[in-house]
């Protein structure tokens, strides 16, 4: 598709879709609660409704009316061994998560997802739900898709040493060991995302974390809830980032979802000298907020350590923010953007050179030499969301020639209504 360049400027307000994590982890916590699950706000993108209609596939009658979805969990008891294998589209959230889920149950299951999920490692989820009696693998001995669960009633619990820094493998351990026998402790190599650990208490469970350390027993009964989900900081960042690089901008967001587990990039902005503005409120279930950022002068940063879980999904976008910022950007410590939806390293380095970008791939991160002067040319999303809506945000600085993207229908993974939105506050 043909993208926006030429932007003269980008003003108004934008209500942000949905939380995706948030999203996915409703369904499922409703799914294994006892009772009826209210969700509002639900995000209704690609990637979720993958995880929707896994659950239906595993027998749980979910109603969905636009507005709200209705769950109708009857505990992990309630799942049913599917008919047939089971889709996960996209979606690295429902596969992991899920398979922690299956952990309980003593039928087997078989999970299969599309090319771009085909290559992404398992190995993560199953070798410690095999530690606790879980028969899992990949196909033909690998960890690749199709994946192969078989459950058991007699899970063990797990006492685990991270070796990736990940929110999806914790979640997936989190919810095997809500079914297991006794104690389990997982020890982060970073602190990723608290949304699993904040919903198992938000849906009468128990757990105790602390630092990197998390502690539950297992088994529990949770209870279903109303849940309220915000606005999702990873897709509004894709419009902080517009409004601080584009010349005559300021732009308001409105009902972002604040978790610091996630806000790195806010730091960030703050640290290259961005004019951004946060104001928070506490939000129905969770911390939120209206954010507004206007056209900044910014200065190169270094991001590395503890930062990198914090903006793991924003880094596509703050890549482009070093462009236009002066100096040299350094990204470390990031070697989890190889095993994205696609190998995040590899294709910012290569659509953003096509554009004009000094942007180096390093083993684990970018280096990127600023502020440089965008141009036109053919670029392509590799089929990934989040690189196909960078390159729009960078075709708005392209004046006077054109920038076509390939695989554009990518972005509805996460953020069907984007190109929506751009033209809602393009001058
Ligand atoms: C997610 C965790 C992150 C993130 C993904 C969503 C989640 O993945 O990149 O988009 O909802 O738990 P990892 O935990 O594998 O880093």
């Amino acid at each position: 598709m043909k993208l926006k360049t030429n932007s003269k400027g980008l003003q108004g307000f934008l209500e942000i879709p949905k939380d995706k994590s948030i999203s996915h982890r409703s369904i499922m916590f409703g799914s294994i609660a006892e009772g009826v699950t209210e969700i509002h706000n639900f995000l209704h993108a690609k990637d979720c409704l993958s995880t929707i209609n896994a659950l239906k596939a595993l027998g749980v009658e979910i109603k969905d009316t636009g507005s709200i979805i209705y769950v109708y969990g009857k505990g992990f008891k309630g799942l049913k061994k599917p008919k047939a294998p089971v889709d996960m589209g996209n979606s690295g959230t429902t596969i992991r998560l899920l398979s922690g889920i299956l952990a309980g149950s003593d039928f087997k299951v078989t999970l299969f997802g599309d090319a771009s999920l085909s290559k992404r490692p398992m190995n993560r989820i199953l070798l410690p739900l095999q530690k606790m009696g879980v028969i899992a693998s990949g196909i033909n001995n690998t960890e690749f898709l199709p994946l192969s669960i078989l459950g058991t009633k007699n899970l063990k619990p797990l006492y685990y040493q991270m070796k990736v820094a990940s929110a999806q493998v914790k979640s997936a351990l989190l919810f095997a060991a809500l079914q297991a026998q006794g104690e389990s402790v997982i020890l982060e190599k970073e602190i990723t995302r608290n949304h699993t650990e904040e919903m198992i208490k938000q849906f009468g469970g128990q757990i105790h974390f602390q630092g990197k350390e998390i502690r539950l027993t297992g088994p529990q009964n949770l209870k279903g809830q109303k849940v309220v989900i915000p606005g999702d900081i990873s897709s509004a960042a894709f419009f902080m980032v517009a409004g601080l690089i584009i010349p005559n901008s300021k732009i308001k967001l409105t009902n972002v979802g604040l978790n610091e587990t996630r806000t790195g990039i806010i730091d960030v902005i703050k640290t290259m000298g961005g004019k951004i503005i946060v104001n928070s409120y506490k939000g129905q279930d969770q911390k939120s907020g209206d954010i507004v950022v206007e056209t900044s002068d910014l200065k190169a940063v270094e991001i590395s350590g503890a930062i990198i879980p914090r903006l793991i999904d924003e880094l596509p976008i703050i890549a482009l923010l070093a462009t236009q910022a002066q100096g040299v950007t350094v990204i470390k410590n990031a070697e989890e953007l190889k095993v994205k939806e696609s190998n995040r390293i590899d294709t910012l380095a290569c659509e953003l050179q096509k554009l004009g970008a000094d942007i180096t791939p390093t083993n684990d991160g970018l280096i990127i030499r600023g502020k440089t002067k965008l141009h036109g040319g053919k670029v392509s999303s590799h089929g990934d969301h989040r690189i196909g809506m960078v390159l729009q945000i960078a075709a708005l600085l392209v004046y006077d020639a054109q920038v076509k993207l390939e695989r554009s229908e990518a972005i509805a993974t996460s953020f069907p209504t984007f190109f929506e939105s751009l033209l809602a506050i393009s001058k």
